[in-house]
């Protein structure tokens, strides 16, 4: 019976976290950059994204990553109505993503660089703008954990650390821990799927960014 119930129950958390780390429903109907899921587990997952095109605010210095999403966010939206070089409407896309890193700076101020994925009708030619940089990447790995309703800035640092709790002692965490000696210098990234007038359904991810090369203790 208690054996019963067990399985049962792991059976349940089987499904709740598979439903958890579903697509993000916004990418039925707008372009979101396309992945290879490495892992699912409990509380995370490894995914690896090929070469992908961002374009980028220059960095904002701010205490609330919320606070430095709207500002960056409306400048992108600004670039995709047309505000550019080749007055150029682009696609909305998804996700939004907000990089965080640290700061040595007085005031707690970290730096920010919010972006907007580039559809890939545009990556060949992304309209330059001022105060806008476009980024390419280089195919990376991203440990990823979802969590629902609006981004607060109490919540990010808890998700984070639930990420990090979760990835503990797997082989990924060697990689991850090396993830900014190896070009991703951001402490995490928080990804947005939704836009804000939009109350069901939300979906935003919190990403590590890392690579692995050969040779590396991860793999
Ligand atoms: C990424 O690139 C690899 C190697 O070229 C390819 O096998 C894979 O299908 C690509 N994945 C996506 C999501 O485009």
């Amino acid at each position: 019976m208690a054996v019963t119930t067990t399985f049962k129950l792991s059976l349940l958390f089987t499904l709740i976290s598979v439903s958890l780390s579903a697509i993000p429903p916004t990418c039925k109907h707008i372009e979101c950059p396309n992945y290879d899921l490495i892992q699912a587990e409990n509380g995370y997952e490894i995914r690896r994204y090929n070469s992908t095109v961002w374009i980028s605010n220059d960095p904002i210095q701010e205490i609330s990553l919320v606070e430095a999403t709207r500002t960056g966010f409306l400048r992108l939206f600004d670039y995709i109505q047309g505000k550019n070089n080749y007055q150029e409407k682009i696609e909305m896309t998804a996700p939004v993503l907000s990089e965080v890193f640290p700061s040595d700076g007085p005031f707690c101020k970290s730096s920010f660089v919010v972006s907007f994925y580039v559809p890939k009708k545009n990556q060949a030619n992304p309209p330059p703008a001022k105060g806008l940089q476009v980024q390419r990447c280089k195919p990376v790995y991203a440990a990823v954990r979802q969590f629902g309703g609006f981004v607060k800035d109490t919540d990010v640092g808890e998700e984070a650390a639930a990420l990090k709790a979760s990835i503990a002692g797997t082989k990924w965490s060697s990689a991850i821990d090396q993830g900014g000696s190896a070009g991703h210098a951001s402490v995490y990234s928080v990804a947005q799927y939704n836009a804000p007038f939009e109350f069901d359904n939300r979906v935003n991810e919190i990403w590590f960014l890392f690579d692995l090369e050969s040779g590396s203790r991860a793999m």
